[in-house]
């Protein structure tokens, strides 16, 4: 079995500081990044920023910077955001570096070699916001303006010369490959959009622009530039040393498992991406996941909306946990959400601190007083121990299947059972009561911090920084945390000390309470 993963985020605009919505796509690529690396794969997790273009040129403008150094400093706080919301990318790329442009310049040529490519003119709309080209049909009017139906952002018309991409002629070839690749569009609720959007008809796409100088020199013609979303695109190949594909990167790494993306994006992942691919006969990434919206009321939290919530001032104030857990959780993975600090306050006291944090706490204060403060030796399984020891053994298979459909909201549901299931055991055997049977007594206490052992491995990648923290009670370590070894029920080491635990969560004061 191929034990590589290699997943993606989008790469985001450094047009302004990162909001909630970026936040979301890292935090859920990280998650399943950690989940396949303590399920034994060797990860490769790419994230970075998107640089050139339109957008961006005019973003810099706005501000009288120079493009790239009005990139630098935004750039910058995406990387900085990795570190807080304790992403583990091992590689964040930025368009703007020498490595991308070399890649890019390569896909292009070879586009251009197998005949892809052609000089002509574009005539029609543009929106910048999108960096997307738009039919009629595809937009509205909006206050003495045209704006785009779907994004609702403003568009300009545009006409002049430019390289065309030979899309109308991957029609067919993309039908196909949908059909014969079920899940390579997800969920598949996304997927007739795309499907009738290629059904009725490509045409080719404008792969150049000449009007404005911000992007990447197409080779041979220094008059144009090419186009933002060819140029973006490729950083998925660029950072794993595209077109050296005898480079160990790339043969370990392509195709990618999965392209992370949102949904407002998924036109250029599920056609624009594939068709360039194809044309250049390179193999296809296995799945485009297109996840729902971050709402702020009805609407998209976005930049251009201005109504965003800064992950930043949420972590200062609740911590990275708190966020991570709360957003995995409650934005029902592959929909729209609505988000709140409410409810986010809610998830920590129910969840975290009275659910999880109590149970740790519980515990270990009863190890600590009862049984010299080591876990137990002398232990014999009844079947009301087994029976919640068993339930994760009997279900790893399952675990590791929905987490290859992206199903999150199974494996979470999976953990908040456990708890409720833990709890429920530690109170239905009373260990305060069996101190005249000390067999028991050790045996329940045993189970029971096997337990914490085993939802701990299992909440790691969800909050990372919390589940290492527990498990320090029994000097467990990142590198130790295999997901496989939830089948044993003897993991613990018997007879040794059992460290006193920090409080995990402390219980938000709601005013209403
Ligand atoms: O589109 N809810 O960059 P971008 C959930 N540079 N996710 C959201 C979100 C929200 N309200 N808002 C943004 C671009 N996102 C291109 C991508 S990839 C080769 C180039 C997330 O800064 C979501 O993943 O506009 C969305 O697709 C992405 O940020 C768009 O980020
Ligand atoms: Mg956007």
């Amino acid at each position: 079995m191929n034990k590589n993963f290699y997943i993606t985020t989008p790469i985001y605009y450094p047009s302004a500081k990162p909001h909630m919505g970026h936040a979301y796509s890292s935090i859920i690529a990280d998650f399943f990044a950690r989940f396949k690396r303590i399920d034994g794969f060797n990860v490769n997790f790419l994230t970075g920023t998107d640089e050139h273009g339109l957008k961006i040129q005019r973003a810099a403008e706005d501000k009288k910077i120079e493009p790239l150094k009005f990139c630098d400093e935004i750039s910058q706080t995406f990387r900085d955001l990795s570190k807080t919301l304790n992403l583990t990318n091992t590689d964040f790329i930025r368009t703007t570096e020498k490595r991308h442009k070399l890649s890019v310049e390569a896909l292009w040529k070879e586009l251009k070699k197998n005949g892809e490519i052609y000089l002509s003119k574009y005539s029609g709309w543009y929106s910048v916001s999108d960096e997307a080209f738009y039919s009629d049909n595809e937009i509205e009017d909006f206050e003495g303006n045209k704006q785009a139906i779907t994004s609702k952002s403003k568009v300009e018309w545009v006409d002049e010369e430019s390289y065309f991409f030979r899309l109308s002629k991957w029609e067919k070839p993309l039908l196909d490959y949908y059909n014969n690749n079920p899940d390579f569009i997800s969920p598949s609720s996304r997927k007739n959009e795309v499907i009738s959007f290629v059904k009725s008809g490509l045409k080719d796409l404008s792969v150049s622009r000449k009007s404005f100088s911000w992007g990447i020199k197409v080779p041979d013609d220094k008059d144009h530039v090419i186009y933002v979303w060819l140029d973006a695109l490729t950083n998925y190949l660029s950072a794993i040393n595209y077109p050296n594909t005898d480079d160990s990167l790339y043969q370990k790494f392509w195709p990618a498992n999965i392209h992370l993306i949102g949904k407002d994006i998924l036109r250029f992942h599920a056609i624009y991406w594939p068709a360039f691919l194809l044309a250049a006969k390179i193999p296809l990434p296995k799945k485009v996941y297109g996840h729902g919206w971050i709402l702020s009321g009805e609407e998209k939290m976005s930049k251009s909306k201005g109504n965003i919530l800064d992950p930043i001032e949420i972590v200062n104030q609740y911590g990275i946990d708190p966020l991570r857990y709360y957003l995995i959780k409650e934005v029902s993975f592959g929909n729209d959400g609505n988000i709140s600090q409410e409810r986010l306050e809610d998830c920590i006291n129910s969840d975290l601190a009275n659910n999880f944090g109590n149970l740790c706490q519980r515990v270990t204060a009863f190890t600590i007083k009862n049984c010299d403060s080591k876990i137990p030796s002398q232990v014999r399984f009844e079947n009301e121990d087994l029976k919640i020891l068993d339930n994760f053994k009997l279900n790893l298979d399952l675990i590791r299947k929905k987490i290859d459909n992206q199903d999150i909201n199974f494996y979470i549901d999976f953990i908040v059972n456990s708890l409720f299931e833990a709890n429920k055991y530690f109170n239905d055997q009373e260990p305060w009561n069996k101190k005249e049977d000390l067999l028991r007594l050790n045996t329940i206490i045993y189970t029971t911090l096997e337990i914490v052992r085993k939802i701990s491995f299992m909440l790691y990648p969800i909050i990372p920084e919390s589940a290492l923290k527990a498990l320090k009670i029994f000097q467990i370590n990142e590198k130790q945390i295999e997901f496989a070894t939830l089948e044993n029920h003897n993991y613990l080491k018997k007879n040794s000390n059992i460290k006193k635990i920090e409080i995990l969560f402390k219980k938000i004061e709601k005013k209403n309470d």
